[in-house]
């Protein structure tokens, strides 16, 4: 749950706004977006890292609110697409704080990238290099490139949110020679500064051992560069990837502790290898947004299913399910639900939180325990969705993708509004 988060006599507030009248006002469901927690995350990362610079990762939740407190709370961003950038000229980000990443950008893109002045371009293949050595020197201007590496670690999560293993598609392999090809051509080319290696082993991670590992490896890597091409790179990332609590059984990663960790790491490392300390940086997504918003739901229908054993589980039908959080299906994701509208004395029962979708995987809690009397009407909040749901959902079924109201003493505001039937029909120019 975000920090303004309270629950009386069964009602559960957010930046002292019942979800009930929440939903009153703005309808169901929505994503609630707590504005106070989401600044003190963003500010916790900051001053923890102090000596860093903090990329918020756009992919994980984006709007030009949020890039607004992003400017506002001294952290750069990072986007991995025209669209994410543009979201940021949009709010009138500072373009020198912005880190452009992606294994395919177009050449349109990448122009735009250059035209906007982004303060570094994450390159990712060779063919990547030319096209932004052939824009830059197109229109005679410089920009910054770090080049992502791959440093052949096992992130401990799923395997489709994993990328430091050899065989995905990001980075150069650093075990194969091809990161140090890359930081030639990067060196070589005159429109391209080249400014230091990039690495991001992978999300939801809690176990620190994966970036100490990939510390080591890029570390080596850039004290080659010094030696072997001759080159200072005067920067480092390390990704992003924190992993957050989703469930009680989590234990979410800690800031300040992370930052002394990798500190500790690097200071050794560079201390060993003889370099001066590359400036680092860090990229953030889910660590910030996640546990800033929970989506709330009104239940429909409830239906009890025998188990095998004799045991039973209710299902709760809510009014979204997958096209608003896709990660139960995709990720077999955890996520936890409770009863936001009023106060049960009934026992629990184990139930699944279920969406309106025309397939059986539409799930968004999978095990929770509800009250035994929980019935249509009911609001269920589900935490943590701030990350990875409303910037994956979709229009699966037709259905409108609910709005992400802000909260914040005591008062909302649209921060997306939600989908109209005209918005759905403005891309369907059929005949009629
Ligand atoms: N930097 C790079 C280069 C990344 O690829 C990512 C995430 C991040 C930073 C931010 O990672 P975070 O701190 O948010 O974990 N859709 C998946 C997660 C995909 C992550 C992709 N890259 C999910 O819902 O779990």
């Amino acid at each position: 749950w975000s920090q303004t988060a309270t629950k009386a006599d069964g009602v559960l507030s957010v930046g002292g706004v019942p979800l009930p009248e929440l939903v009153s006002e703005h309808g169901s469901p929505a994503y609630v977006l707590d504005e106070a927690d989401f600044r003190s995350r963003a500010r916790a990362f900051r001053d923890a890292f102090a000596a860093y610079d903090v990329y918020y990762a756009g992919k994980a939740f984006l709007c030009t609110t949020v890039v607004r407190w992003l400017a506002e709370e001294g952290l750069s961003l990072d986007v991995c697409s025209g669209g994410e950038l543009a979201v940021a000229e949009r709010a009138g980000f500072p373009m020198e704080r912005v880190g452009f990443h992606g294994n395919n950008k177009t050449l349109a893109e990448l122009e735009r990238a250059v035209e906007l002045g982004v303060g570094r371009v994450i390159v990712d293949s060779f063919h990547e290099i030319e096209r932004l050595a052939s824009v830059t020197s197109e229109r005679g201007r410089t920009v910054g490139v770090m080049v992502r590496v791959t440093a052949g670690v096992e992130a401990h999560t799923h395997e489709y949110i994993a990328t430091a293993h050899e065989d995905q598609k990001f980075g150069f392999s650093i075990a194969s020679g091809d990161a140090l090809d890359a930081v030639r051509r990067v060196h070589e080319a005159p429109g391209l500064r080249l400014l230091g290696l990039h690495s991001h082993i992978g999300s939801q991670i809690f176990d620190t051992s994966g970036f100490e590992v990939a510390a080591r490896r890029v570390l080596a890597l850039h004290a080659t560069v010094s030696e072997e091409v001759g080159v200072e790179m005067p920067e480092m990332d390390l990704g992003g990837g924190f992993g957050i609590a989703y469930t009680t059984q989590d234990d979410p990663s800690d800031p300040a502790q992370l930052a002394t960790e990798i500190t500790k790491i690097v200071e050794h490392e560079c201390r060993a290898l003889g370099v001066a300390e590359p400036r680092l940086s860090i990229e953030p997504g889910r660590a910030i947004v996640g546990p800033s918003m929970c989506t709330v739901y009104e239940v429909g229908t409830v239906k009890e299913v025998a188990l095998d054993g004799g045991a039973r589980r209710t299902y709760v039908s809510v009014d979204g399910g997958m096209s608003d959080n896709i990660r139960t299906a995709l990720y077999d994701a955890d996520y936890s639900a409770t009863i936001a509208s009023r106060r049960s004395g009934s026992a629990p029962a184990l139930a699944r939180v279920v969406g309106k979708h025309c397939e059986a995987g539409d799930i968004v809690v999978k095990d929770e325990f509800l009250p035994g009397d929980v019935r249509p009407g009911d609001l269920v909040a589900v935490p943590g969705t701030g990350a990875y749901c409303r910037s994956m959902a979709s229009n699966y079924n037709h259905a409108l993708r609910p709005p992400v109201i802000g909260v914040r003493d005591g008062k909302t505001f649209t921060v997306l509004r939600r989908e109209t039937e005209a918005d759905l029909f403005a891309t369907d120019v059929g005949v009629l």
